[in-house]
């Protein structure tokens, strides 16, 4: 995956360069909460528009209904609402084309861009309409463009050619930099360059610095190699706890999946969270892991509690016990102290590092305790050993406690990453052309 060209490939100069970005970014109340993605996005926006590129950015923002295209069409969860009789298709679009313009805007975050990049960027209240076409006509060299929010057209995940052939428009190079989409297969990440409308497709700098770190070391690893995987379902990382037991030296579990495990090895887990039907599955990961000589680790000790904190943040009372007598009527929530100590002198030990996924539930400080002290353990290694964050919740949390400058590398991509640590080929960058 690392054998793709990139900006520095290619002349850029007077060229009409469309550039899909990941500019999904949390907003509140209109203002943007974190900036890492468009940060992440400055070095291939200023290295194109330094050498007299016309820019034309493209991006999605969240999950809005296709209140751009003739037709609205309505998600599986809508679809379900409407079936139940809860509401009618056309309630749901009313409120959509009510709602989505002012929440799901992308001129926000063209504003920030604007300001940024002194003045160089545009905004265009469409994606393939009239506005896009006349502020991309008038594009000098060295000016950019963003358009609005992709998704605004169903066409954009349903890879429809002509809209395809409508976002190319006049491009000439197609320069993918969103690597927290690259995992998606949508007519700006992938299928613009599959259905040969643009030839000249290259990488921006954001997805080779990404690949660079992370690629490489999941494929050449600096050992002893430690993984540490926590979150909630393991469900969700089937695929990564097998793909990294087969790479890694030691894996790590922690966080709501640590239950499921600990219940595969016969204990009791109260109320905690539980995939029952995963049980089987973490029963194999175990053996696994001892057939081929791994270390996998679970929590030996858990903080509990009677229910789940409510507000999320609010005051919550704790106790720990031993992994093997969590009580019926209680709920583990983090790692506790014996755990922290034995997962930090892990970190210690180690030559790489790759963390996804927090400890324990990190929104109520109570219960960020695991989660610290594996970011602590991180810190705490800087510069003498390669500490990777995959993006999501864990780079969220590391952000928070304020250990953001203290690793390694922190991704923009959370489900990108998690996929590149199952060894998934990811879509966006397959489909760019080769060195
Ligand atoms: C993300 O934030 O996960 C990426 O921007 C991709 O968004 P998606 O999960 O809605 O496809
Ligand atoms: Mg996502």
């Amino acid at each position: 995956m690392m054998n793709k060209k990139s900006v520095k490939d290619v002349d850029v100069k007077g060229k009409k360069v469309l550039v899909r970005c990941d500019f999904n970014v949390p907003m509140k109340d209109g203002a943007i909460t974190d900036e890492n993605r468009i940060n992440g996005a400055l070095p291939t926006i200023k290295y194109l528009l330094d050498n007299g590129a016309k820019v034309t950015l493209c991006s999605h923002m969240g999950k809005p209904h296709s209140i751009f295209s003739d037709e609205v069409k309505l998600n599986k969860k809508d679809k379900k609402k409407v079936e139940a009789g809860e509401t009618t298709k056309e309630a749901i679009i009313e409120k959509a084309k009510k709602d989505e313009p002012k929440k799901l805007t992308l001129a926000p975050v063209a504003k920030r861009l604007n300001e940024l990049l002194g003045g160089k960027v545009a905004f265009a209240s469409d994606v393939v309409g009239a506005d896009a076409k006349a502020k991309r006509d008038a594009l000098k060299n060295g000016e950019a463009v963003l358009l609005e929010n992709l998704r605004f057209h169903w066409e954009e995940e349903g890879k429809e050619e002509n809209f395809c052939k409508a976002l190319a428009y006049d491009a000439e190079i197609f320069v993918n930099d969103a690597f927290g989409t690259a995992h998606r297969s949508h007519a700006s990440t992938a299928a613009i360059v599959e259905y040969g409308i643009v030839k000249t497709a290259v990488c921006g700098f954001l997805i080779e610095k990404e690949l660079e770190v992370m690629a490489a070391t999941l494929e050449n690893p600096p050992r002893p190699f430690v993984a540490i995987l926590g979150g909630a379902k393991v469900a969700d990382k089937l695929n990564v706890i097998s793909n990294l037991l087969d790479k890694c030296d030691t894996l790590i579990i922690g966080g709501g999946m640590a239950y499921t495990f600990l219940k595969a090895k016969g204990y009791e887990v109260g109320q905690s969270l539980l995939d029952e039907e995963k049980i089987q599955y973490c029963k194999d990961m175990m053996e696994k892991a001892a057939k081929a000589g791994k270390e996998l680790l679970l929590p030996i000790d858990t903080v509990v509690t009677t229910h789940f904190p409510e507000p999320i943040d609010g005051a919550i009372e704790t106790e720990i016990v031993p992994s093997d007598k969590i009580p019926a009527d209680k709920m583990g929530m983090d790692i506790g102290e014996k755990t922290r100590k034995l997962y930090a002198d892990k970190v210690k030990s180690a030559k790489a590092v790759i963390w996804n996924g927090p400890m324990g539930v990190f929104e109520n400080p109570t219960l960020a305790k695991g989660t610290i002290a594996v970011a602590q353990a991180l810190a705490d290694v800087y510069g003498k050993c390669t500490t990777i964050i995959g993006g999501g919740d864990s780079a969220a949390a590391v952000q928070q406690l304020g250990f953001a400058d203290k690793v390694t590398h922190i991704s923009t991509g959370g489900g990108a990453s998690l996929e590149l640590f199952e060894g998934k080929v990811l879509p966006g960058i397959a489909c760019l052309n080769d060195k």
